[in-house]
């Protein structure tokens, strides 16, 4: 991928640095000698103008609003795949056929139970636990009850990752399900054969006394809604796992740190903080003009959930999916949520508000999840969870891509130190 070179001028020093394209014509300057050459790095908080790796996975153009999975669109995913066909094509690279689906859903069911010991670790979490703590713990539990599937070397052995990769998909989703229960003190329900959304839903939604009939609508609508989080290139969770995976740590192990990653506000928490925002402007029956004017205020704690983001400064084109599909599944659902009314109106305020238009901030995709999630009756609290199942595909493929790179290399960033320079140790009896 390297073709012509770029030149640098620093202290009376000119050196050359190859430039990397990318198969859509991203541009980069190979920087990995610079250090050695000149003793500079570039200095880049946030890792913003970084490129950190080459990936195969994901095509994102956030200018121009592309979002693109093994070069299919979203959109195109969106309108004719479902979450495990496309869980698939993210993770394995091609769209299957129609017997590699088969036995992907199959693998997918086979690893869908919980280990009876590893239920017994839900004793240990109070019923009051943040889900996103009990499911970073339980996923990082994995590799103790698959230590056989807990290292970072598949390369002999491929159908070991199948497994492996099976095996954290179907049981991320049985544990979000398992944590909604064990929140509410609601006996878990036992996986059935079943696709892999209705199996959730049974899994939330059955009781000992009544099984959950699968309503078609909402089967389509939670495909959708997992589908559009399957993957989304270098952001925060996906860097950190394939910074974790970088070590030589295993699969469950970096996915776990995935899932703590998730959880920030800022980034897969934001779909929570959207709707309490949402909900505190219904309660209060506030147009949102309050909410507008502190996110103006350029405070990081106001900021306006489920607006902006580290890459888009164009329409996310999974907002507009999710944000179409909204009415359209209330709809279908014979529900109405005014909570939609609120978002859509909240959307035209800030999008005619000069500050949001300068910083070109648009509604990303935890803007309109929530209300697709809440009309599938998932809690808020929950909504977090269910972006941790829909983005596994997503690590994985990018966990797999480091692993499977044999001149990959530890991530190590660098830094610039602005601390004390050198000074000498003081007896505690001469400290003032
Ligand atoms: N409300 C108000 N101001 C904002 C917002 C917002 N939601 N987002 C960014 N800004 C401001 C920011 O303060 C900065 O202002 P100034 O130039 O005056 O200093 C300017 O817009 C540019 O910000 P940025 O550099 O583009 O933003 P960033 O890359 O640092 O942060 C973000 C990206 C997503 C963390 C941020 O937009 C944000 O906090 N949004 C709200 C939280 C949210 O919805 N997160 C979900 C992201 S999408 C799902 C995911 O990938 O996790």
């Amino acid at each position: 991928m390297q073709s012509k070179t770029a030149t640098l001028r620093i202290d009376d020093k000119e050196i050359a640095l190859p430039v990397m394209i990318g198969t859509e014509g991203e541009k980069a300057v190979d920087a990995r000698k610079l250090r050695q050459d000149t003793g500079y790095i570039f200095y880049d908080q946030g890792y913003g103008n970084t490129g950190s790796c080459e990936s195969a996975v994901t095509y994102l153009d956030g200018d121009n609003g592309i979002l693109r999975h093994r070069g299919y669109p979203i959109e195109q995913l969106a309108e004719h795949s479902e979450f495990v066909e496309t869980a698939y094509l993210v993770i394995y690279g091609e769209l299957p056929t129609q017997e590699q689906r088969k036995n992907f859903g199959n693998l997918l069911r086979e690893n869908a139970h919980v280990e009876t010991q590893m239920q017994r670790l839900f004793e240990g979490f109070p019923k009051d636990a943040p889900p996103m703590a009990i499911l970073s713990s339980l996923v990082g539990a994995l590799a103790a009850y698959y230590p056989q599937l807990a290292t970072n070397n598949f390369e002999k052995d491929l159908q070991q990752f199948d497994l492996a990769a099976a095996i954290a998909i179907s049981k991320i989703r049985t544990l979000g399900a398992m944590i909604y229960r064990h929140t509410r003190g609601l006996p878990f329900m036992h996986p059935k054969d079943l696709p892999f959304c209705d199996n959730f839903l049974h899994l939330m939604f059955s009781e000992p006394y009544q099984e959950y009939v699968s309503i078609p609508e909402v089967t389509q609508a939670l495909n959708l809604i997992l589908l559009m989080h399957s993957d989304h290139e270098q952001n925060c969770s996906t860097s950190t796992v394939r910074m974790v995976g970088s070590s030589g740590a295993n699969l469950f192990t970096s996915l776990a740190a995935g899932v703590n990653a998730l959880s920030g506000p800022l980034h897969g928490g934001a779909n929570v903080a959207v709707m309490q925002m949402l909900q505190s402007i219904h309660d209060e029956g506030d147009d949102g003009t309050r909410f507008i004017a502190a996110a103006k205020s350029g405070s990081k704690g106001n900021r306006l959930m489920g607006f902006g983001h580290a890459v888009y400064k164009n329409f996310d084109p999974r907002a507009r999916v999710i944000g179409k599909a909204c009415g359209v599944v209330l709809n279908k659902l014979g529900k109405s949520d005014p909570l939609l009314d609120i978002a859509q109106n909240l959307e035209q305020a800030a999008l005619k508000d000069d500050y949001f238009i300068s910083r070109k901030l648009y509604p990303n995709v935890d803007f309109y999840s929530g209300i697709i999630f809440r009309a599938l009756g998932i809690p808020t609290n929950m909504f977090t969870v269910m972006f941790a199942i829909g983005r596994s595909p997503g690590w994985i493929a990018n966990w797999r891509e480091v692993a499977s790179n044999a001149k990959g290399r530890i991530y190590r960033p660098r830094q610039i130190f602005v601390g004390s320079p050198k000074r000498d140790y003081v007896p505690m009896a001469k400290r003032s």
